[in-house]
């Protein structure tokens, strides 16, 4: 099926097809809330930085981003040999999102077998299309775990600003909502890189869902008042045993809430579960910058606090063990850890 004049939009991703012309738009995360910035990405190079600074971020996002990337590059001339060189490039950009590797190898499946730029950017606006679908049917299967009255937290960003649809966690969220349960949503401020603070919030304002910030290391506190009822988290790479891997904090939560006995739940697409990986220790965590953890640096201006040449650890995931998860919500429904122990992840 060839596609020569199509758009699709998301919140922070657009794409225009109009025959040879193929514009590729990303909202600028690491700007967001303070400027609403909408970048064009021209080249390969430029794609790859923009996943590395996380101008675009969240594990269904990247992939979406690099698989259009891929077929822009073909749009524009790049012949299947070097297309192969440029995928593996995108494929490299960041290594704990197991969704970026799903969908780029996808792609170069695609170009090795038959090449033809039609077959490829369909294959890309395919990729954007499933998203939005596999969104809508986290969506549905996770609200069917939230009740009328939950106080909800969450960690990092999970909504529209990290999928091309309506996000993992934090659709579940905005679905409960629209079905008129009354929820509360506490959001952790996600240090280091402020993903709760800076784009969750911003998220659940524009959705008009109850919230509240709060730093990462008030949640303990919040729940020994039982002010938490849940809580609910995205994942970038899902092991068939049921650990994953997700902005690097989300352990603590789930240690807290088993401590708590408040039920935790992991919402991701199937597109997050490595099937080649057997449990979370096999999961590569993302090392960044240390200027990240010395102070901060966004829109809002530039601080740093550190002595200067301190030591820095950074790892940008944790790995949270099944054992501390209550229920897995994959687009295909909602597993509990009898079915995961079942080796349902492995199908
Ligand atoms: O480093 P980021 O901002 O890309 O990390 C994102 C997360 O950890 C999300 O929780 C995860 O990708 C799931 S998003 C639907």
């Amino acid at each position: 099926m060839s596609e020569h004049s199509v758009s699709l939009r998301s919140m922070a991703l657009e794409v225009d097809i109009d025959n040879a012309q193929f514009s590729l738009r990303l909202l600028d995360q690491t700007l967001l809330p303070t400027q609403e910035l909408w970048i064009q990405v021209d080249t390969n190079e430029q794609m790859i930085e923009a996943i590395k600074s996380l101008r675009v971020r969240g594990a269904p996002l990247i992939g979406v981003a690099a698989a259009l990337m891929v077929a822009k590059l073909a749009v524009q001339g790049e012949g299947a040999e070097q297309l192969l060189v440029s995928a593996k490039k995108l494929y490299e950009a960041r290594p704990t999102a197991v969704n970026l590797m799903i969908c780029i190898d996808r792609m170069t499946k695609l170009i090795r077998e038959s090449f033809s730029v039609d077959q490829v950017t369909s294959l890309a606006l395919q990729i954007f299309r499933e998203d939005v679908d596999l969104c809508d049917q986290i969506a549905l299967n996770g609200a069917s775990l939230i009740e009328d009255g939950d106080q909800i937290l969450t960690h990092c960003n999970t909504g529209g600003l990290a999928t091309a649809g309506v996000g993992t966690a934090l659709g579940v969220i905005r679905k409960a909502h629209e079905q008129g349960k009354k929820i509360h949503v506490y959001i952790d401020e996600t240090r280091p890189l402020l993903q709760g603070g800076r784009l969750t919030a911003w998220e659940l304002k524009k959705l008009n869902i109850p919230c509240t910030l709060i730093t990462d290391n008030m949640a303990a506190h919040l729940m020994s008042l039982k002010k938490i009822t849940k809580a609910i988290v995205g994942s970038d790479r899902i092991a068939i045993n049921g650990d994953f891997a997700n902005k690097i904090g989300t352990y603590s939560v789930a240690v807290n809430c088993f401590y708590h006995q408040i039920p935790f739940i992991v919402a991701a697409p199937y597109t997050t579960v490595d099937v080649q990986c057997q449990s979370g220790l096999e999961i590569p965590i993302e090392q960044r910058p240390a200027k990240e953890v010395t102070g901060v640096s966004g829109s809002f201006g530039d601080v740093t606090w550190a002595p200067s040449g301190v030591t820095v650890y950074n790892p940008a995931f944790d790995v949270t063990p099944a054992k501390l998860v209550s229920y897995w919500v994959l687009d295909k429904a909602v597993f509990s850890k009898e079915k995961i122990d079942a080796g349902i992840l492995k199908k």
